[in-house]
């Protein structure tokens, strides 16, 4: 059995746990520590606890008499760095949270020592390793549907002050009081994944498309120093028009899940298509027929580990390898250094709830630039 640790066993790493007790043989995993100095004010502390599975609140700590096959990281974004480099020097291959880190400068600094030490690291973009998904990916690779010609995306989902005052209060903001870069945005983590679905999809292999002609419009209505709402548009290297919608300053009754269309020369992708079974990834190929992949979860804990697992034995190609996951970032650094900044919504553009902060017409509006897209 491998020796794993997991490093952030709250908040959503806590979601590793079961997966990781429930199919540990599978995997060939074997829990051995938990890394998280508040591990305490995790939902599944007891149970980590009822197992006697030793916990340390740092990884020096832990690697001082001890050692590790493989380490899955999920704490904050501007921990990302220092805590994969650290795991990867101590001869870990690492699973590690999206976003891959704060800047590209912290990223590359990653993907460097996973370079020098010759361990592998897999990204935490869980829709990679959705067996829908991945066929959907090959099919598309292959050329079955012609070019890509453009991509579409729209997700609204609220968020209310608990989400934005959540763990050690860095949601929304750019750099720590040390200035680590955290740049914790709508786009760079919880839908994140949409933003790089369009640019995985569009790579001719698993390592992602760049984007070039790149704009956007994005404002805060909530007090953070990023943005929750945001439209960027763009051109993939093979030419195919990217367009990117989605906001959290929306409220819970105009809540939607992702959507996408992607079209190609021979027809269009949908992902969600209205009044189809939400989840479902079909292909309407312009002749009239259907080539339908069924429900694509886009949120498979356990097939991100199974993946990572495969990969770390050398039995499956990784899907979401950090080259990838860099262009993310890059993407959202050069918009946020472009000349097109953020606009702070007034009072007057905003409803405030006991528990929420509303931008009024952003909802409309996205839908509406979603549809002429
Ligand atoms: N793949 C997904 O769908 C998905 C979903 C949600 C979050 N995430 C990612 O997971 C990561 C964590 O996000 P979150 O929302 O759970 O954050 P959070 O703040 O709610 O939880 C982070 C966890 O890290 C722990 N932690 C804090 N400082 C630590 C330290 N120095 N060492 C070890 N542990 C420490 C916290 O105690 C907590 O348990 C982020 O990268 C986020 O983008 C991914």
């Amino acid at each position: 059995m491998k020796k794993v640790i997991l490093v952030g066993s709250g908040g959503y790493g806590a979601g590793y746990l079961p997966v990781i007790f429930e199919k540990g043989q599978e995997l060939g995993w074997e829990l051995v520590g938990v890394v998280d100095p508040y591990a305490a004010q995790g939902r599944l502390y007891n149970e980590i606890l009822s197992r006697s599975i030793p916990i340390f609140n740092t990884l020096e700590e832990y690697f001082t008499e001890r050692t590790a096959d493989i380490a899955c990281i999920a704490t904050p974004i501007m921990l990302h760095a220092d805590q994969a480099v650290f795991c990867l020097e101590h001869g870990c291959d690492v699973l590690l949270e999206k976003p891959v880190a704060g800047s590209v400068a912290e990223a590359k600094r990653i993907a460097e020592a996973a370079k020098r030490t010759g361990r592998s690291i897999v990204l935490g973009f869980q829709w990679c390793a959705d067996p829908a998904m991945l066929a959907f990916k090959k099919d598309a690779g292959d050329g079955l549907f012609g070019k890509l010609l453009s991509q579409k995306v729209l997700v609204l989902w609220p968020r209310d002050f608990v989400y934005f005052n959540r763990g050690t209060k860095w949601a929304g903001k750019c750099f720590t009081k040390d200035g680590a870069p955290i740049f914790d945005s709508i786009a760079s983590n919880a839908t994140a994944h949409y933003l790089f679905n369009e640019m995985w999809l569009a790579g001719s292999d698993y390592t992602a498309s760049a984007v070039n002609n790149l704009h956007w419009e994005a404002s805060r209505a909530n007090a953070i120093e990023t943005y929750d709402t945001v439209e960027i548009t763009g051109k993939t290297e093979g030419g195919a028009k990217l367009f990117f919608a989605a906001s959290h300053a929306v409220a819970p009754e105009d809540q939607l899940n992702p959507v996408f269309e992607y079209r190609f020369e021979k027809g269009t992708a949908y992902f969600s298509r209205a009044g189809q079974e939400e989840k479902r990834l079909e292909v309407l190929l312009n002749d009239g027929s259907i080539k339908d992949y069924g429900i694509s979860d886009n949120g498979s804990m356990a097939a991100k580990i199974l993946r990572a697992a495969q990969v770390f034995d050398g039995k499956a190609e990784n899907v979401c390898p950090i080259e990838a996951a860099i262009k993310h970032i890059e993407v959202l650094e050069s918009l946020w250094n472009s000349g097109e900044k953020v606009c702070t919504l007034s009072e007057d553009e905003l409803i405030r709830k006991e528990d929420r902060v509303i931008g009024i017409g952003i909802a409309e509006k996205l839908k509406e630039d979603y549809k002429n897209a």
